[in-house]
This record gives structure tokens, sequence and C-alpha cells, in this order.
């Protein structure tokens, strides 16, 4: 597979060279390290349904890169994604600002399509944005995106937006629905090189990612996805929105579902 990559990079006049890492000792004075370890879902799976096993295997991974790499911006792409965020933070000595989890930019990159899918016009002139977990409560922004610079509101109708709204939070299911026997990857890959560009480059360009809140949008101490900026110390600065009642509301569901996730995993003394 990374012959295969590296060779294509290289069809494509790229000077990259790709290796496996066969060891946690191949990951040393890394940069950016991205986490994808963990079962993907299958048809009829949540997001939710694989969080016992992806948090021990988090744990291991994160303990092996903190070992190997203790400079490292970590990317996390595990699901379910803001607990597998929350859990990298909770068992290693990571500072906040180096571990971030990608999210929001793909669930925005799904609104993005759904939106132009609408319209038919206005290709790469759409801005959608996205907050909160990656699960079933994500909270799509409409009033947030638009088609350059134009709401969504003075182009579609408000039957048209809900309809996007459902089928964003809906994205990653139906991918999952017509593979059957695992969760989407291009969209994922390319949201995430976005993210490690940015790091890598110290771009300090403004995502939306899932971070550790200690007091933002009125949250301590749980992972939720906010538009932060990211440069090349991670997350650099957390962004907040002033909400309407309703996304707030909502946001706070979503930010209640990830809080029951934890819960589980403190009931099942997975910290101690
Ligand atoms: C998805 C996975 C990456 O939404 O969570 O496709």
């Amino acid at each position: 597979m990374a012959l295969d990559i590296s060779q294509a990079a290289n069809a494509a006049s790229s000077d990259t060279l790709v290796f496996a890492a066969k060891d946690a000792k191949d990951l040393k004075g890394c940069d950016v390290i991205v986490i994808t370890a963990g079962l993907p879902r299958k048809h009829g799976m949540s997001r939710d349904d694989l969080l016992l096993t992806n948090a021990k295997i988090m744990k291991i991974v994160v303990k092996e890169i903190e070992e190997q790499a203790p400079n490292a911006i970590i990317v996390v792409v595990s699901n379910p994604l803001d607990v597998m965020v929350y859990t990298a933070l909770k068992v290693s000595n990571f500072p906040k600002n180096q571990i971030v989890g990608m999210a929001g930019i793909l669930d925005s990159a799904r609104m993005s399509h759904f939106i132009l899918e609408k319209l038919g016009y206005g290709a790469g002139q759409i801005d959608a944005s996205v907050m909160g977990g990656h699960g079933d409560d994500m909270v799509p922004l409409p009033n947030f995106s638009t088609v350059a610079g134009v709401p969504l509101d003075a182009v579609l109708s408000k039957e048209d937006i809900k309809d996007i709204v459902e089928k964003t939070k809906n994205g990653g299911a139906q991918i999952v629905k017509y593979l059957e026997t695992g969760s989407a990857y291009y969209a994922p890959a390319h949201s995430t090189s976005l993210m490690v560009e940015a790091i890598l480059y110290d771009k300090k360009e403004v995502y939306p990612c899932a971070v550790l809140l200690e007091g933002e949008y009125g949250y301590e101490n749980i992972v939720s996805g906010v538009p932060i900026m990211l440069g090349s110390s991670g997350v650099e600065k957390i962004i907040e929105l002033k909400l309407t009642a309703e996304q707030k509301k909502l946001f706070k569901k979503s930010v209640s579902s990830v809080k029951e996730l934890v819960d589980t995993l403190n009931k099942n003394n997975f910290f101690e």
C-alpha cells in the first residue's frame, strides 16, 4: 500500500517518498501523526458502538507516540471521534493544543456537497459550516454557510435547507450503508490532509475541528467540534461563534452525547 501510494505521488511529480512504519520506533521525531487506528463501523452500527474497543487501541497508540514523538501534533480520526480525542488527552500528558480531531472539515464538505447538489451552481464557492460532535447530533449551521458570501436562505427554500441539514448528519452512515463493511475513505483523507498541511506549513487556517473545551462555549473538560485556528503548534486558537438560542440547544445536546460516552468509559474504570 505504501509503495503504491509512493509511486502514485511520484506519478503526480511529487518528491514524496512513502514508507510503512513497522514499529513504534519509526515514529521517532515525527512532526505530525495521524491516528486512524481502530475498527471502522459496519452497516447498522453507530460510531458509538466502537467505543470500548477503540478506546483501548487509542490508549496503546498514544502512549507509544508519547514515548517516541512527544513534540508531535496528533490528528485523531478514529471513531467515536470526540471521545477518542478526549481519551488521547486523558491517557497521556500531551497538552491540549497538541491533540486535535478531524471531523468538522469532513462534515462541512458533506454539507457543501448536498448544497451544490440542490443548487446546481456555485461549485467551489460554497462554504458550509458544521459544529458539535462527529455523531448523529452534529450541528450543521446553515446561517453560517454561504455561496460566495450569499446566505443560503437567499438561494434555497426552508425545506431544502432542512433536507441538507438532515443529509449532512447522515452523511457518514450513507457511505457505510453503500460500502457495507467499512466507512468513507476519500473525503476523510482529504479533510485530514488539509489539517496536516495547515500544521506542517504553519498556515494558521481556520477549520472546524474537535478540541478540548475548557470554558469555551460554556463547557469544561469535554471535546467537541468548534472553529479553531490551526498552525504549527496545533490548536492555536479556539473561536467562539455567536450561536442562536436554538443552535445553543442543539450544541448542548451534541456535547451531552459525548459526555455520555465519556461516562461509559469512566464506569468501566477506563481512565484508572
Ligand atoms: C465518517 C467517518 C470517518 O464520517 O467518521 O465517514
